[in-house]
């Protein structure tokens, strides 16, 4: 078993020829995306594993669970608030765009993301064809799990009592709230978001935590979609394929005849791949526009189509 959870006996390395993969996208019919941090990367917007390191004194993936929450609600509700300022500044960048724009061109295309910023709705990908299987930083629901559900809440800050994490400091000085040695602002429970309808839970942030079952629904959608026919083609973006159900995709996809195609600065991101695969070492934003160009066209710098296919 691989990175991937790809079983796999070649050791022959992946292609990477730029030529051969655009004549493959060209020719494919049903495609499918697995998308990452890394997509979100060129945005500005860091990464889980690595680069990103802790949240003042706290491991991200520590904050990130429903138990978490229920002890200490102002406090995750302080690292979310900080995200979603994070993710409202940030613009989508061409890798979005690319993605976005295959989609509106290739029928039989559907992007899974795991991105909970927003950033592929606004760069315009197609609804029905996006899949957010982690949720969305801009939507609210009720910790009760009452069902009430608040979508594409563009406030910033969500709330008063948030005001501190979504503050603007010059480059060169960091926001208090980031400063370990600094206090964490003490916010009360009933000055965080409550929900409207039952009036008894408060809100939480609309992302899957860990320890948490991905949308059901969901789920069937992507299932049914691969098992309708065989997939011709794989594309994992910016993702360290390290959180299940999602990065066993590549692999379900790969049963259902797919070759894979990783876009990744991190050569261990490669590790697995048969010689029919391709790997494409870098930035996500610079590569994706050229290795879709023969159906999407060319992209400028602001990730619109100025020469069309
Ligand atoms: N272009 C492409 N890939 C990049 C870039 C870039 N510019 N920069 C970094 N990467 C790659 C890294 O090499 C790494 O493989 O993006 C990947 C980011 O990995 P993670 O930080 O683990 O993010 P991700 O795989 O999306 O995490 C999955 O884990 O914490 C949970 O729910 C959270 O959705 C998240 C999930």
């Amino acid at each position: 078993m691989n990175y991937f959870g790809i079983s796999t006996t070649s050791a022959m390395a992946p292609r990477n020829s730029i030529a051969e993969f655009q004549e493959l996208v060209r020719s494919s019919n049903r495609m499918m995306a697995l998308c990452g941090a890394g997509l979100s990367a060129a945005s500005g917007l860091p990464t889980f594993r690595g680069a990103g390191g802790l949240w003042r004194n706290h491991e991200p993936t520590d904050l990130a669970t429903p138990e978490a929450f229920a002890a200490d609600p102002s406090l995750v509700w302080l690292f979310y608030a900080w995200r979603r300022h994070m993710a409202l500044k940030a613009k989508p960048n061409r890798g979005h765009f690319a993605l976005a724009e295959l989609a509106k061109r290739k029928e039989n295309f559907i992007c899974l993301t795991q991105n909970v910023d927003g950033l592929s709705p606004r760069a315009g990908h197609p609804e029905s064809k996006l899949y957010l299987l982690h949720g969305s930083i801009l939507d609210n629901k009720c910790f009760n799990q009452c069902g009430y559900i608040d979508r594409n809440n563009l406030s910033d800050p969500i709330c008063p009592a948030l005001a501190p994490a979504a503050e603007d400091y010059p480059p060169d000085q960091t926001l208090p709230l980031l400063d370990p040695n600094i206090p964490a602002p003490q916010i009360q429970v009933e000055d965080l978001p409550h929900c409207p309808r039952c009036k008894t839970g408060l809100l939480r942030p609309g992302v899957v935590w860990f320890n948490e079952p991905l949308d059901e629904n969901m789920i069937m959608q992507v299932e049914n979609w691969i098992w309708q026919g065989p997939v011709d083609l794989m594309i994992v973006v910016g993702t360290a394929a390290a959180v299940y159900p999602a990065a066993a995709y590549t692999r379900k996809a790969q049963r259902r005849g797919a070759i894979v195609a990783v876009i990744n600065p991190d050569p261990d991101s490669a590790s697995g791949l048969g010689p029919k695969d391709f790997f494409f070492q870098g930035d996500a934003a610079e590569i994706l526009p050229l290795l879709f160009e023969p159906v999407i066209g060319k992209m400028d710098e602001s990730g619109k189509i100025c020469v069309e296919p």
